[in-house]
């Protein structure tokens, strides 16, 4: 079969260790795989140098992923159709708000029958079309099947060959067998299954809940709390797939995109980081001029806002949209008591 040709279209932190994780992978099974991997990077000046020089002279991210080499068989790229040309698996690992116009640039250059692979841990609301999946985007501007990979995959434990394991989802079987060998490594370990929306809803979702538990870190409020937390944030999210995706399916909850992503979330992630910041920086902030069109997860912060301190209860109100195709709003509340 014809080597296959492999870009990545991102470059910060996680798209940086999964490049490491990437380009070695290539370059051990030149049998499978085309041997160079191009690399999109968003043009960026440090201390008087392109970022994408540095990359090809260092071979390391030293802004996003400092300290970590990435094999010299990644070449980073600062131009998305030069990136995907040609290429017969495109990795999307850029910030969700970029996506949609990142793909209409991409969109005539790109091999017709491609496979499209996301990593982007987030939904995309649009003004008049609501909640969207990244993978759909992807999938309908480019008109190329997109698979997934979610899991708890903290990006710099991954960059220094922590064990962890990963979940990739793709629809076509087919793909499963060639993704498994792009990915797989003794420190990364992948499973692959066919529920791509299951999956790519974990990955949003466990963020939400990540906030909550850094407002319980932020509270001061010990591990049974964010035990808690985590256990009613799970709950949620198998009602959010459940209704908004009409999926029966609560095995993805049980892969490393689901519990385990949530537990690595709610201790290590950003997300956490955020919540525990709101709660120790302010006390109240209204959070009902946040209802514009913008990325899910924003919205998501606004609602971590709205915590109240005064009120010696947490409140975490979680916006979700009444439905995947509609702007309308569902408010869940937690309330934990003192
Ligand atoms: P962030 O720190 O980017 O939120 O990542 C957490 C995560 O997704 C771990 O799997």
């Amino acid at each position: 079969a014809a080597l296959k040709r492999v870009c990545l279209i991102g470059s910060g932190n996680w798209g940086s260790a999964i490049a490491k994780i990437v380009g070695l992978n290539v370059m051990n099974q030149p049998d499978v795989f085309e041997k160079e991997v191009l690399m999109y990077v968003y043009e960026e000046i440090i201390d008087g140098a392109k970022l994408t020089d540095i990359i090809n002279l260092e071979h390391e991210n030293v802004k996003y992923l400092p300290d970590i080499k990435i094999s010299p068989n990644v070449i980073a790229v600062p131009d998305v159709v030069q990136a995907c040309t040609n290429a017969d698996i495109l990795i999307f690992v850029l910030p969700h708000q970029f996506v949609k116009e990142t793909c209409e640039k991409m969109a005539s250059a790109v091999k017709p029958g491609a496979l499209g692979l996301s990593l982007i841990k987030g939904f995309v609301l649009t003004e008049g079309e609501g909640i969207q999946l990244v993978s759909n985007i992807i999938k309908n501007t480019l008109d190329i099947e997109t698979a997934v990979l979610m899991g708890a995959n903290l990006a710099t434990e991954v960059a220094s060959e922590m064990f962890c394991e990963t979940t990739i989802a793709c629809h076509n079987p087919e793909y499963h067998g060639i993704l498994s060998k792009l990915f797989q490594t003794p420190y990364f370990r992948v499973k692959v299954i066919e529920n791509v929306a299951g999956v790519e809803a974990c990955g949003a979702l466990k963020n939400v809940v990540g906030i909550g538990a850094g407002i319980v870190d932020g509270l001061g409020f010990g591990d049974n709390t964010k035990a808690a937390v985590i256990r009613l944030g799970l709950m949620e999210m198998m009602k959010f797939t459940k209704v908004f995706l009409e999926s029966d399916d609560i095995s993805v909850f049980f892969e490393s995109c689901g519990i385990a992503d949530l537990v690595a979330t709610c201790h290590g992630g950003r997300n956490r980081l955020l919540g525990e910041a709101v709660v120790k920086s302010m006390k109240y902030i209204c959070h009902s001029s946040y209802f514009e069109p913008f990325c899910l997860s924003r919205l998501f912060s606004a609602a971590a806002f709205s915590y109240n301190h005064s009120s010696r209860h947490m409140m975490f109100q979680v916006l979700y949209s009444h439905h995947m195709a509609k702007n309308s709003c569902l408010v869940f509340t937690y309330f934990i008591y003192e």
